[in-house]
């Protein structure tokens, strides 16, 4: 029979997110609340290797709900992706007599807990911590709101100076996978154009679509770029189009890791809240290596293996939308 649940560690893994600090926040005092003893592990899977292990008061967490970042610091671990690698992982885990592990992180953190769990018998908890809004299983994941918010203010300023000059603007927003940002970014920034890498789009398209705007005296024009766009970045769009249309005068903005940090807004804090102290909560409802994920504002717990194989798709009227609005 699985023992109970006492003593649990929370920690972040792959690319930070704002809003990380408001979740370990939730994590250490909805644990604390329910009388567990909480543990935090430091660089995510390449801490739990080391054995880099905190015990965590609620003090720790004081004063961390509006910062960026993640106190508990974050990594990639290529160690993790081996058997050794794990098995000292779980080594870690059992010196200090940890009975659960929370993880906030991505696909790949959940990938590696769900190896892990297949391995060894420590439960996990997985919350959504990504700026990319790419799991399945949550409406959205902490960070997206506050991503989204600093892309559109960058276009917005952008905007001025591409209004300005009369010049068109390529603009490169984070997403290797997945258009949820530039989406996202496009209609709040009112962009002409989003280019998202689940979509094909040519460069001739584009070039219709810009000529169309130039033939209704478009001025200036703004074309918002995933960065994973099977085309490539904006620079080599920007570069394509440039070849065959040299209408506007172009120009390439890259807004970058700017994405990832800055105070949360509200809206992730409250999310990273929520997702918290639910999955604490789950846990000791038997709740076992899930994702816990918000969907039509319902707490709902996901497979490991569902979050991570499932495709999260968008709604395709959201893109007809921007493409609409964008004329
Ligand atoms: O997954 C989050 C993300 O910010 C992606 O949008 C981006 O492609 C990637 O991480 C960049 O990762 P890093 O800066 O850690 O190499």
């Amino acid at each position: 029979m699985e023992q109970p649940i006492k003593r649990i560690a929370v920690f972040s893994s792959g690319g930070d997110a704002p809003g990380m600090n408001a979740a370990i926040r939730a994590v250490v005092r909805t644990a604390t609340y329910n009388d567990l003893h909480i543990y935090g592990i430091y660089r995510g899977y390449e801490g739990m290797i080391n054995g880099e292990i905190e015990r965590l008061e609620t003090s720790h967490v004081a004063n961390i709900i509006h910062r960026g970042g993640t106190i508990l610091k974050t990594a990639r671990s290529e160690k993790f992706r081996t058997p050794e690698g794990r098995k000292l992982a779980y080594e870690s885990l059992v010196a200090q007599d940890i009975d659960a592990c929370i993880a906030i992180g991505g696909n790949g953190t959940f990938t590696g807990a769900q190896i892990f769990s297949q391995e060894y018998d420590i439960p996990f908890i997985g919350i959504p911590g990504t700026i990319d809004n790419d799991l399945y299983g949550t409406d959205f994941t902490i960070g997206f709101d506050t991503a989204v918010n600093t892309a559109v203010e960058a276009v917005d300023r952008i905007r001025d100076t591409a209004d300005s000059h009369n010049r068109l603007f390529f603009i490169e927003v984070m997403g290797r996978h997945s258009g949820y940002i530039a989406l996202y970014t496009g209609i709040g920034s009112g962009a002409g154009f989003v280019m998202l890498p689940e979509r094909e789009t040519t460069i001739q398209e584009v070039i219709q679509q810009l000529k169309a705007g130039a033939k209704r005296k478009k001025l200036f024009s703004l074309v918002i770029v995933a960065e994973g766009h099977p085309l490539g970045g904006a620079q080599a769009i920007a570069d394509a189009i440039n070849q065959e249309f040299d209408y506007y005068e172009t120009k390439v903005a890259i807004i970058g890791h700017l994405q990832r940090g800055g105070s949360p807004t509200a809206q992730d804090r409250v999310l990273a809240s929520q997702l918290g102290y639910s999955a604490v909560e789950g846990l000791l409802a038997g709740q076992r290596n899930v994702m816990v994920g918000q969907v039509n504002e319902d707490i709902v717990f996901t497979d490991f293996n569902d979050s991570i194989q499932q495709i999260k798709v968008f709604n395709p009227d959201l893109l007809r939308m921007a493409e609409i609005l964008g004329l």
